[in-house]
């Protein structure tokens, strides 16, 4: 049958500004990073991505190098794309990114115009687009010099191959100069994509003040720390969970005593809240306005619901602050 999107599904959900650009990105986006490689169903990628689109989650996240194997996330997002959503292209924000190890040699990884630009050409065969929404620098290059590689991001703009281009887990002083080049090149940085949690407060630390100042977007990833800040190990390790999974990204050492105690105490400051914790962990780092979208991952349609769903309730009292803070230090 023919997918047909939602007539409603720009009613539920928000959308904010990207810092002083003329883009506005949905509250929520999700990400391809686990779900859409060749080891999972097509039919559950293609149902997660038309939940997602249903619910006006119009920004859809990916990089080279996701699966697995690397490179098939972007496989078979192009597929479904093409099979169900080609009549909705205009209507999605989709990104992609090169930084991490993608292929062997010294021109597969890290930060050079030859990576960047040889690695977007692909990301577009697999995805089967001739542009991409934003591209990203996924890391910084310790060894390549910055302007190189924002020349790069300013190149594939100016080719088309991109509309926007942003920078991932860039330090608050680095992004600074990043952005600074980039405004040089007349190519904007739209956005800065670091990891953000309540286990993972580090932008609170100087970056969301450089991104406020110099008017750049920012998005969370990993807003529940993989699933940490949900329900999902309260009584255990389910067997379909990303910690049993064998990812070296979570497993069953990172889910200590001491963290769980916490999840269980933030679990019920939720409960008072009338919400799910996964929902209080997203409107929590949606708080104060400085996030543009949570970026979260799912396996599950429902847990793309329980996201959308906190959008009812978003605002904290400044004593649910005071407790979560005094349960996170
Ligand atoms: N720029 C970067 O360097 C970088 C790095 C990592 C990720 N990212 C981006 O961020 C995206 C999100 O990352 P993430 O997947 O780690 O985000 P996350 O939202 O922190 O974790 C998502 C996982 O949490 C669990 N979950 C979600 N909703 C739930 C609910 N309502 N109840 C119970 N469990 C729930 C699911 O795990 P189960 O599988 O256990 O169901 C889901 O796969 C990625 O897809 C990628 O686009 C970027």
């Amino acid at each position: 049958m023919v997918y047909q999107a939602h007539p409603a599904r720009y009613e539920s959900m928000e959308y904010r500004r990207c810092g002083r650009s003329g883009l506005k990105l949905p509250a929520i986006s999700l990400g391809l990073w686990h779900n859409f490689g060749d080891t999972t169903l097509l039919d559950n990628s293609r149902e997660l991505l038309h939940r997602a689109f249903d619910s006006g989650i119009t920004h859809l996240d990916l990089a080279n190098n996701y699966g697995p194997p690397p490179g098939s996330a972007e496989e078979n997002f192009g597929r479904i794309l093409r099979e169900d959503f080609l009549p909705y292209r205009d209507e999605l924000i989709i990104s992609s990114k090169a930084g991490y190890t993608m292929w062997g040699g010294p021109y597969g990884d890290w930060g050079s115009r030859k990576y960047l630009i040889s690695s977007l050409d692909q990301s577009l065969k697999r995805m089967g687009l001739e542009y991409v929404d934003i591209f990203y620098h996924h890391r910084p290059d310790p060894e390549t010099p910055l302007e190189e590689t924002m020349r790069a991001l300013d190149t594939v703009v100016r080719q088309g191959k991109a509309l926007y281009v942003g920078i991932s887990n860039y330090p608050a002083a680095l992004a600074a100069q990043a952005i600074d080049i980039l405004n040089d090149l007349g190519t904007p940085c739209l956005i800065h994509q670091p990891k953000y949690s309540m286990f993972e407060r580090w932008v609170e630390d100087g970056l969301l003040d450089v991104l406020q100042e110099k008017g750049v977007g920012s998005i969370a990833f990993s807003p529940l720390a993989g699933g940490q800040l949900t329900d999902r190990y309260l009584s255990g390790i389910p067997a379909d969970s990303r910690a049993a999974s064998g990812s070296i990204f979570l497993n069953a050492d990172q889910l200590t005593t001491a963290k769980l105690e916490k999840v269980r105490k933030l679990n019920a400051i939720a409960q008072r809240r009338g919400q799910k914790l996964s929902q209080m962990a997203l409107a929590w780092v949606l708080r104060g306005d400085r996030v543009t979208s949570v970026l979260i991952g799912a396996s599950k349609t429902s847990q793309i619901d329980d996201a959308v769903g906190m959008l009812a309730n978003r605002h904290f009292t400044a004593a649910e602050l005071a407790e979560i803070e005094e349960i996170l230090v």
